[in-house]
């Protein structure tokens, strides 16, 4: 039986071992839990403003604000001009996403239809051009993206709601909804033109 009480005396040892270990970490814990910090904007003796938030060196940009796609974040170009083209490819996604952001964020003012009679204007406030003006069909489609951006007159900005890929797919949307009030019958395919007849009562056949 001489192998066996070796085999418990080294159990013994080995317990022993682990308790102190786990002694010891838990020792360590505590030392990590009273660490001396700062709580975030705290007053301190140590730095001669006083202050132990450390002022950031010039030119710091925090993570994700570099913005320096210029024509992404302002609808401008390089040299100052309105963008005349988006810097994404319009796929059938942009505009969805930009009807569902229009119908959200636009439509209380500028109607579902972009007419300027949303309700909020039905109920007082003032009324936004039409977007079916010549004016604004002419508008460049960085025009669009710039108001949303940084507001125009009694409009306010919509910077903070809306991030800067939902401003293009909305200003993209307003483009097809332009066309969609504006277009020449006799500009369609004669598939679409056939489509159109199909769903739009002709007012010819007289009800
Ligand atoms: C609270 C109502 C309101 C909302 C919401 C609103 N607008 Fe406007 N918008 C206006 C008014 C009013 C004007 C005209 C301001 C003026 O003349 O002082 C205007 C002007 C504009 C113009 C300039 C039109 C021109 O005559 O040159 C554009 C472009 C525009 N809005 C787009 C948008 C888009 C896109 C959205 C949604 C992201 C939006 N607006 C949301 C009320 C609103």
């Amino acid at each position: 039986m001489r192998p066996d009480r070796r085999a418990t005396a080294r159990r013994a040892t080995l317990a022993g071992a682990l308790a102190l270990a786990a002694l010891a970490a838990a020792g360590c814990r505590q030392d990590m839990h009273d660490a001396p910090r700062y709580k975030p904007l705290a007053e301190s003796t140590f730095f001669a403003d006083g202050s132990a938030a450390r002022p950031l060196p010039a030119g710091t940009v925090a993570r994700g604000f570099l913005r320096d796609d210029k024509l992404f974040h302002t609808g401008r170009t390089a040299d100052g001009a309105m963008a005349t083209a988006p810097p994404m490819p319009v796929t059938r996604e942009l505009l969805l996403r930009g009807r569902e952001r229009y119908d959200i964020f636009c439509s209380p003012c500028h109607g579902a239809l972009g007419d300027g009679r949303g309700m909020v204007v039905r109920r007082g406030f003032k009324q936004p051009s039409s977007f079916h003006v010549d004016r604004l069909r002419n508008v460049p489609i960085g025009y669009f993206f710039y108001n949303i951006t940084n507001g125009f007159g009694v409009m306010s900005s919509y910077a903070t709601q809306i991030p800067p890929e939902d401003r293009w797919a909305i200003s993209v949307y307003l483009r097809a909804l332009q066309r969609s009030q504006h277009l020449e019958a006799a500009s369609l395919s004669p598939e679409d033109r056939a489509r159109l007849d199909a769903t739009v009562p002709s007012p010819a056949a007289g009800h």
